[in-house]
């Protein structure tokens, strides 16, 4: 018995079929050879796509010569109602500005003052999970409640609870469902001519969002103008200037900013944890392990990070079998050639840490869940050369030190109280929304420790 993972498409079928597939979802609308493949070309009358799938090319993509491959604008289509000019979807001088910005408040240092407000978060999930034990719980509503009290926590210092917090959290469900927000734009790009249409409903939504957002941000604004804010993530990237050019963020950008630390930092998160809730519940031997070494929690302080080890690894297994952000896009400024093959300038290059992750002629046994690999040369050697799970160079994920503390904490927090098991004939099928999620959510059997 093996995680699952989507059936693929036969090898040959014609463009209706592939395009029809791709909208159904994207990842059974590969072919099975792209685990091995090194490099696959898309090619139909209106686009040419390559999927990259050796490190030595995702390395020269995002690491060695980034600027030539900025992100693919194509793919902020969907997003951009809601995230405007977001770090997550400029690029060039304004990318780099905004970077400069954030980056210092997820510094090594600065995240050990986020580990009480993840905490506070984990003890509250407990809490209310207590409340279900005994019964089948669907797991990704459960996780994405979790992950986005921890953005409001860390960010904002408010719990989920918290008016604003829960009418967010609740507005940005049903954008979700309006406008799945990994538009197939980003991977087969629509002519340039067809208009791009966003309903009605999906832009008052992404506008009501954006009104929430900016309420807690001028708020915000006015305490630390007054003296006495909160020493959060929120203060700190409002209070840092860019030292290249002494400015920072004003209200707008700002608002650009957080909307992108909601999304990105709950939508990945919830779908990790779900995911390796799944993953130990097939395996109960590495639950109960995780569970013993949970005990360390006695003392909830940092220091605890560096004994949840097993946590760790099993977290960093399930980001492998199930990356979060299933593939990402760039688009090639100028020609090139890849593995003998011309790349024509405007190309867009498709990254997937889905396909890495699994890569046959790299991995030993690539769809097995098996946390001890780390341990093992191959697993090294890997988790060097061919695991993205954050991306890598410099757009590399900044909130990546941030998962890897909030992930591991809750799983053991939750193991610590909870048993988790398989439910009869509930076998989730991976597909790749925004990010993977299970076709029919993610249910198993909650059970007091
Ligand atoms: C398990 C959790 C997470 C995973 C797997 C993940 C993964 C990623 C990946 C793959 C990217 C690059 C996307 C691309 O280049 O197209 C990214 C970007 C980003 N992530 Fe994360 N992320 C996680 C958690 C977080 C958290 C907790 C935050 C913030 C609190 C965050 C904030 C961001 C931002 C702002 C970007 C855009 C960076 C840029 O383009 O310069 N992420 N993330």
């Amino acid at each position: 018995m093996t995680p699952p993972k989507p059936t693929s498409r036969p090898d040959k079928v014609s463009l209706w079929r592939y395009l029809r597939l791709f909208r159904k979802d994207i990842l059974s609308a590969q072919p099975h050879r792209l685990y091995r493949a090194w490099m696959a070309e898309f090619r139909t009358p209106f686009f040419r796509s390559y999927l990259v799938n050796q490190p030595e090319l995702i390395d020269t993509v995002l690491k060695k010569r980034p600027d030539d491959f900025p992100k693919s604008n194509r793919i902020s289509e969907g997003l951009r109602p809601l995230l405007g000019d977001s770090v997550f979807l400029t690029n060039g001088d304004t990318w780099k500005r905004q970077r400069r910005i954030i980056d210092p408040a997820f510094e090594g240092g600065r995240l050990k003052d986020t580990f009480p407000a993840m905490h506070a978060a984990g003890q509250a999930a407990v809490d209310r999970l207590r409340l279900q034990s005994g019964g089948v719980v669907e797991f990704e509503e459960v996780t994405s409640h979790i992950a986005a009290d921890v953005i409001f926590r860390t960010l904002f210092s408010v719990p989920i609870e918290h008016e604003i917090a829960a009418q967010v959290f609740d507005k940005f469900r049903s954008y979700q469902r309006e406008q799945p927000i990994l538009n197939i734009a980003a991977f087969v790009p629509l002519p340039k001519w067809l208009p791009r249409l966003h309903s009605r409903r999906t832009k008052k939504n992404a506008k009501d969002i954006r009104a929430l957002i900016q309420r807690l941000t001028a708020d915000r604004a006015e305490l630390i103008a007054r003296g006495g804010a909160p020493d959060d993530l929120a203060t700190k990237i409002m209070t840092t200037r860019d030292p290249e050019t002494g400015r920072g963020f004003d209200t707008q950008e700002m608002v650009d900013q957080v909307a992108i630390f909601f999304l990105a930092g709950h939508e990945t998160s919830a779908s990790a944890l779900a995911w390796t809730l799944y993953l130990l519940a097939m395996y109960p031997e590495w639950q109960d392990s995780l569970a013993e070494e949970a005990a360390a929690l006695d003392t909830p302080d940092f220091s605890v990070m560096s004994r949840l080890k097993l946590s760790r690894d099993v977290f960093r297994e399930a980001l492998r079998l199930y990356p979060p952000v299933p593939m990402m896009v760039r688009e090639a400024k100028c020609p090139e050639r890849f593995r003998n093959r011309d790349v024509p300038e405007g190309s867009q290059i498709v990254i997937s840490p889905w396909h890495l992750h699994r890569q046959e002629r790299l991995w030993e046994r690539p769809d097995e869940f098996d946390p001890t690999r780390w341990g093992t040369e191959n697993g090294k050697t890997c988790q060097r050369n061919a695991y993205i799970p954050f991306s890598t160079g410099s757009r590399v994920c900044p909130g990546a030190g941030f998962a890897m503390i909030e992930g591991p904490l809750l799983l053991s927090m939750l193991l610590r109280h909870f048993r988790f098991e398989l439910v009869a004939g509930q076998t989730p099928v991976p597909v790749a929304h925004l990010t993977v999620r299970s076709k029919d959510g993610i249910w198993l059997r909650l059970v007091e420790r």
